[in-house]
C-alpha cells in the first residue's frame, strides 16, 4: 500500500494498540433525523474527544462539524433511497472522488446488499469506489448490510466480508454474531463492529469485548453511543474495551461513573 494510504489507515487505526473506535453518524442518509441525531452538531461535540474517527455523510461533515476539528473523516459515498423504500439495497455511490478528497476524508465507504435485489450494483459500486480511492490513496471501508430477509449469520457475513475484501475493500465493518472468528479468519483484511440497534450498555460492552476477543480490530459504533443515557461515559467504557482490554466489569463501572 502506498504511504499516503498507510498513512490515512494509520489515522484511524491507532498504531500504539492497532485498534478503533469509531463514532458512526450516518445514520441520516436514509434514515433522516434518527433518535439521537436530531441535531448532530450537538450530539457528537462531546463524544469527539474520545472518537478515533468518525463516520458521517458529506452533508452533516459540512453543516455540523467544524472545519477546526481534529478528527479523521470516514465518508460515507452511497445513498439514494430512505427507511420507507421497500428495497434498502437500492442504493449507488453518491460523491465524487474529488469531493472525498476537498473534504479532506481519511477514508470512503459504501454499503454493499449481498443476496439482495441490488447485489450487484452495490458490489460494482464498491469496485468502482476502490479503484478511485487508491488512485488518490484513500482507503476504503466496505459496510456490509444485511438486506432485511437474509439471516444475520456467520456464514451469511463471512460471504459478505469476503466479497468486500476481494473487490479490495482496506477494511470491512459487519456484526458480530455467533462463530465470529470464522468471520475473521476468512477475511483477509481488518474488520470493525457495527453496534447495531441500541443495547442495554452491559450487553453492548459485553458484544465490543466478544468481539476484540475474537479478532475485531474495532468498532463502528453508533445508537449504541449516542443512543445511551451516558454516551459519553459509554464512548469511554467503549474505548477502554478496545484500546485497553477492559473486562465488561470494569468498562460498565466507567460508563456508570463518567459524566
Ligand atoms: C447504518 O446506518 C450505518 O451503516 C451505520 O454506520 C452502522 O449501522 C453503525 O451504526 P450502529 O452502531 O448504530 O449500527
Amino acid at each position: 500500500m502506498d504511504w499516503g494510504l498507510q498513512h490515512r489507515l494509520s489515522r484511524i487505526f491507532k498504531p500504539d494498540t492497532g485498534k478503533t473506535v469509531m463514532l458512526a453518524i450516518d445514520h441520516g442518509y436514509f434514515l433522516g433525523p434518527t433518535g439521537g441525531l436530531e441535531v448532530p452538531g450537538k450530539t457528537i461535540e462531546p463524544l469527539l474527544p474520545f472518537a478515533d474517527s468518525l463516520m458521517l455523510t458529506r452533508g452533516i461533515l459540512r453543516s455540523s462539524v467544524p472545519p477546526e476539528t481534529n478528527i479523521p473523516i470516514v465518508l460515507r459515498m452511497s445513498g439514494g433511497n430512505s427507511i420507507l423504500t421497500d428495497d434498502l439495497s437500492n442504493e449507488e455511490i453518491t460523491v465524487g472522488i474529488e469531493d472525498a478528497i476537498r473534504l479532506n476524508a481519511s477514508a470512503i465507504t459504501s454499503s454493499i446488499f449481498v443476496g439482495t435485489p441490488h447485489e450487484h450494483e452495490t458490489i460494482m459500486g464498491l469496485a468502482d469506489l476502490v479503484d478511485h480511492g487508491q488512485a488518490f490513496g484513500l482507503p476504503v471501508l466496505a459496510v456490509t448490510a444485511v438486506g432485511r430477509e437474509m439471516k444475520r449469520d456467520a456464514k451469511y457475513l463471512s460471504l459478505c466480508c469476503r466479497i468486500a475484501a476481494e473487490m479490495g475493500a482496506h477494511f470491512v465493518k459487519t456484526y458480530f454474531v455467533e462463530d465470529f472468528e470464522k468471520i475473521v479468519g476468512s477475511c483477509p483484511v481488518p474488520i470493525v463492529i457495527a453496534g447495531g440497534k441500541k443495547l442495554p450498555e452491559k450487553d453492548a460492552l459485553q458484544m465490543a469485548y466478544d468481539a476484540i476477543s475474537r479478532g475485531a480490530s474495532g468498532v463502528d459504533m453508533g445508537r449504541n453511543i449516542f443512543q445511551s443515557d451516558n454516551p459519553v461515559g459509554m464512548i469511554q467504557a467503549v474505548r477502554a474495551v478496545v484500546h485497553k482490554g477492559a473486562s465488561v466489569d470494569d468498562a460498565y463501572d466507567i460508563y456508570k461513573t463518567v459524566k
